[in-house]
């Protein structure tokens, strides 16, 4: 069983005890379901979508995403307080939970590198997030949050939480995708 504090600190930012319990378990049954251990998210790039150039690891991009969606989280309450409220414990556990359903989407080829699998192709990450979440008694607002953070949840209206999270995440992959040199 992998320790998921180790992996994700950033538990320990959410109050809500059920919550903490419930993004963790969310994530050790990825782990359990996916190709993938916890060491790989370490070493293997966060997107398939950069190229074979891409040196940034999974685990470094979705944990940065969670550092800025709180951050942003804290200003947007500083600036605005009741004008817009932020429920930063759905907002962490949202952040942390965007991308776990890419652990469903790899499989590994020949060489053992991970590569897009069959499920991935017919069932992207926000669609399989939404289902290792809810399976894990996870909140609709934190399932939204997931459902919504990608291209995806431009058809729909995203609450404050999933905005945050959704620039918290393009503005780390975009650039990285697609910049002006
Ligand atoms: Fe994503």
């Amino acid at each position: 069983m992998t320790d998921i504090y180790s992996l994700w600190p950033e538990l320990n930012w959410i109050q809500d005890q059920s919550l903490k319990e419930k993004t963790s378990k969310t994530w050790q049954l990825a782990l359990e379901k996916s190709v993938l251990s916890a060491e790989d998210l370490q070493h293997i790039p966060f997107t398939l979508l950069c190229g074979p150039g891409l040196k940034v690891s999974f685990m470094d991009h979705k944990r940065a995403v969670v550092h800025i969606a709180r951050e942003s989280g804290l200003k947007i309450k500083e600036f605005f307080g009741k004008e817009l409220p932020v429920n930063m414990d759905v907002l962490i556990s949202g952040a942390m939970l965007c991308d776990v359903g890419k652990l469903l989407e790899y499989e590994l080829d020949e060489k053992g590198r991970a590569v897009q699998g069959n499920y991935g192709k017919l069932l992207r990450h926000p669609f399989s997030g939404v289902s290792l979440a809810e399976t894990c008694g996870m909140p609709p607002e934190v399932c939204h949050i997931i459902a919504t953070h990608a291209g995806e949840g431009d058809m729909v209206k995203r609450t404050t939480e999933a905005y945050i999270v959704h620039h918290a995440d393009f503005m780390i992959f975009l650039p990285f995708k697609d910049r002006l040199k």
